[in-house]
């Protein structure tokens, strides 16, 4: 056997060798039972004495070749196979992709944000009450007595003795009295309860209310701050009327219309804070005066987000709230 001529073969083997399999056979074909390097290895039993420590050694020579080159082979045929893999798996990034729900805020969130910020802006500190009230709070200090009319309006859901879900964010006006004393000016987003489920009503819904208390505060500015507001909020000049209203914490009273596409809609309550509900939380009458309003969170997300329907708000459709 020509070794110089196995050792070529061999090398011109493992060059053409491209997988793992082919290697596998390569082991077959020369080391396998009947394979080259093993036949020859069974002929150094036939040699002359003299002949075969030098034929052993170039047998040797060439299992060492054999198992360099698996090693180097195996190298380049893993990372060849390996590229392969990876050239198989490649992400197509022209590839269109499915529609993606990212997290969002709630319209009722986004609503309460911007009312809060831009009222935030003007210097009103941003108050928050307790949703479970008590009856004086929600009541009495805004001059509405036991047995006023007023209260059975409210709908309200008593809890226990003088406990109450808040029927509005009115209480919110004398707890930052307490909290600030005079002069002050307050924004108060929350949740108020009402016993009232309709198309048009929920129990748990959510208002915005306003103070402003100092030294020579009159009908003129509550009228420019809200006018201001609302030409902010829809973005655009609007008609705006002030209608005699009645609320027992404020006098006079007037609630906010603006002209819709169907006509006037009603927005917000408001009014110079009533003398006795500054004397009840311990302010002078005479010095300060003050205006308040409240307005409804849902009725307000509703016209900027073109929303129908207002129970659309409160039943975690992402198809519907998340677009908005
Ligand atoms: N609290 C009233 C309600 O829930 C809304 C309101 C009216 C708030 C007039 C005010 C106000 O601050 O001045 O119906």
């Amino acid at each position: 056997m020509d070794l110089a001529k196995l050792k070529q073969e061999l090398k011109k083997d493992f060059n053409l060798s491209k997988s793992s399999e082919d290697l596998q056979k390569l082991k077959v074909k020369y080391l396998g039972k009947k394979g080259k390097i093993t036949d020859l290895s069974k002929t150094l039993g036939k040699l002359d004495q003299k002949d075969r420590p030098i034929v052993g050694k170039k047998i040797n020579q060439i299992k060492t070749l054999f198992q360099d080159l698996v090693k180097s082979s195996s190298k380049r045929i893993e990372d060849f196979e390996l590229d392969n893999e990876i050239s198989k798996e490649t992400v197509d990034v022209s590839l269109p992709v499915g529609k993606i729900f990212a997290g969002g805020l709630h319209p009722i969130t986004k609503t309460i944000d911007k009312i809060c910020s831009y009222f935030s802006a003007k210097g009103y500190l941003i108050e928050e009450g307790p949703e479970i009230e008590s009856e004086y709070y929600n009541f009495d200090a805004l001059n509405i007595p036991e047995n006023h009319p007023a209260r059975d309006m409210h709908d309200t859901f008593y809890i226990d003795s003088g406990k109450l879900l808040r029927t509005h964010t009115s209480p919110v006006q004398i707890r930052s009295i307490e909290k600030y004393n005079v002069p002050l000016k307050i924004i108060c987003p929350g949740k108020v309860y009402r016993s009232d489920s309709d198309p048009t009503h929920t129990p748990m819904f959510h208002q915005i209310e306003g103070l402003l208390i100092d030294e020579n505060v009159n009908f003129g500015n509550l009228k420019k701050e809200l006018i201001d507001f609302l030409n902010y909020f829809f973005a655009k000049k609007l008609d705006v009327r002030f209608r005699p209203s009645y609320f027992p914490f404020t006098e006079p009273s007037a609630e906010v219309d603006i002209m819709d596409k169907n006509g006037w809609l009603e927005i917000m309550g408001c009014g110079m804070v009533h003398p006795d509900v500054l004397e009840m939380a311990g302010i002078d009458s005479k010095k300060y005066s003050g205006f308040a309003f409240g307005l409804g969170i849902e009725r307000m997300a509703k016209l900027d987000y073109s929303i129908k329907d207002m129970r659309v708000l409160f039943e975690n459709d992402l198809k519907e709230i998340s677009g908005s």
